[in-house]
């Protein structure tokens, strides 16, 4: 088993490094955030995903897995280096690829020992090229080093069972003995490898992360159609599903794709294209749509509130997902700010995404910690994340704790089945609206 060093503790260093030394590597996560290393030595994890906190305890007590911030000692003598740091996005859309380079000129003068070093953050295509240029012109010991590309593929609230049972490896090298090497650090895992050089697997991230996301463009720009001609595009999509070549993934309508990949790889690589003097056209047409969905339910408020101001808000659901705490690229940051803009005032319901959304919003928002809470005589009420706990409500708390209950719905978290005789106004997307509140009293009475 190979001596691994992973850089970075985020998402992908973290995940990586837990998951190597699961399948029975020896591990050092560095990272120079002294409080998340605290944090790790401890067990625990600093980010939300289930499932992994159990296996740094796990592999910390076998001593299979350490946590460092001095990099110095750990990249003097590692066999393999992964960099599995932040790529976040520059202004003009491109990739900053800074953490990388400071990563690579750390490790450039550190390796005292020959080494691969194996970019996993996602990274424009050509960039393992120029790491592996930039280390060799730094290097401060006479080793030989390499570059592999070797891109992950992991989501968050699924990240570890996305690791251990992936769908594919992809590593991209230029040698035969850099892709020996990463086929026996992925041996155990006992997956399909797809080897391949470099250039071609920093493509095939990009490749599958933007085609991820122009399918879920696409399936919103269907929806916003379906709810003009009068169709049901949840009928729509399980009508298509059933031909293999389409599936029924990714097929979810809502107020558009967030987190910290799809709007950032989109971005990128359609920047890289413009810079190679080409136009991507359908991955710009994937982020203007996704542009314009984010205000699909807002759009759809406005008819029946022509302002927000004084207006009680309920809202649930704020990450930009289910299952984790992060809330980059969140739908629910554009809209919150919009409808506290106008004067609106927020009381807003999440499982996870509290703490941090607390840092955005400290004093404007009134929390709570359950969804009666949040619903309680609000005026309207907006959803923004499909948790299970808000699939699984009891409808009937709608018309019980609201005000007024107009509920405008950006995951299609229920029913129209379900939601009706519920005594509520109720749109979703892509879907006919439920127009009970008022009317059903009245034919009642
Ligand atoms: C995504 C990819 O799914 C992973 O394969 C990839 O490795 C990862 O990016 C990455 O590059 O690191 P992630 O951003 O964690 O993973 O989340 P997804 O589950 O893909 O969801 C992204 C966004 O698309 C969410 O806002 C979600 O609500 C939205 N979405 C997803 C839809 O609106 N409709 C769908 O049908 C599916």
């Amino acid at each position: 088993m190979s001596n691994i060093t992973v850089a970075g503790t985020g998402y992908v260093g973290l995940v990586t490094g837990v998951c190597l030394a699961e399948v029975g590597h020896q591990v050092t996560c560095v990272d120079n955030n002294d409080e998340k290393i605290y944090l790790l030595r401890q067990g625990i994890s600093p980010i939300y995903e289930p499932g992994l906190d159990e296996l740094i305890v796990k592999n910390t007590e076998n001593g299979k897995l350490d946590f460092t911030t001095d990099y110095q000692s750990v990249y003097a003598h590692s066999d393999v280096i992964f960099i599995g740091v932040g790529t976040p996005e520059n202004e003009d859309g491109s990739a900053n690829l800074n953490y990388v380079f400071t990563v690579a000129k750390e490790i450039a003068e550190s390796v005292e020992q020959d080494c691969l070093v194996v970019v996993k953050s996602t990274v424009p295509i050509g960039t393992n090229d120029r790491v592996e240029a930039y280390i060799k012109a730094h290097l401060k010991h006479n080793v030989k080093i390499e570059v592999a590309s070797n891109p992950e593929f992991l989501a968050q609230g699924t990240a570890v069972r996305d690791t251990l049972y992936a769908s594919r490896i992809v590593i991209g090298t230029e040698s035969d003995e850099a892709k020996q090497i990463l086929m026996d650090v992925y041996e155990p895992f006992k997956l399909p490898i797809l080897a391949m050089n470099r250039r071609s697997a920093e493509m095939v991230k990009y490749a599958s992360n933007d085609f991820l996301a122009l399918k879920i463009s696409f399936i919103n720009d269907i929806a916003n159609l379906c709810e003009k001609v009068g169709a049901n595009i949840e009928d729509v999509t399980n009508g298509m599903s059933y031909d293999e070549r389409i599936g029924n993934r990714f097929l979810n309508p809502g107020i558009g794709y967030g987190g910290s990949c799809f709007p950032k790889d989109t971005k990128a690589l359609h920047w890289l294209a413009e810079e190679e003097g080409y136009i991507l056209r359908t991955v710009k047409a994937a982020i203007d749509v996704n542009e314009k969905q984010k205000y699909a339910l807002i759009k759809k408020a406005r008819n029946d509130f022509p302002t927000f101001n004084e207006k009680k808000v309920a809202v649930l659901g704020l990450t930009f997902k289910p299952g984790t705490d992060d809330l980059r690229e969140a739908p629910s940051i554009p809209n919150i700010r919009l409808l506290l803009n106008e004067g609106a005032r927020i009381q807003a319901f999440d499982p996870v995404g509290i703490e941090n959304y607390k840092k955005l919003f400290p004093d404007q928002i009134s929390y709570k910690h359950s969804i009666e809470e949040a619903l309680e005589d609000a005026e309207l009420c907006f959803i923004f994340t499909e948790w299970p706990e808000i699939k699984e409500m009891d409808l009937g708390l709608f018309k019980e704790k609201m005000k007024t209950p107009y509920i405008y719905d950006g995951r299609n978290c229920f029913s129209l089945y379900e939601i009706q005789n519920k005594g509520v106004n109720y749109h979703s997307i892509g879907r006919p609206s439920v127009i009970e509140y008022g009317v059903l009293d009245e034919v009642q009475a």
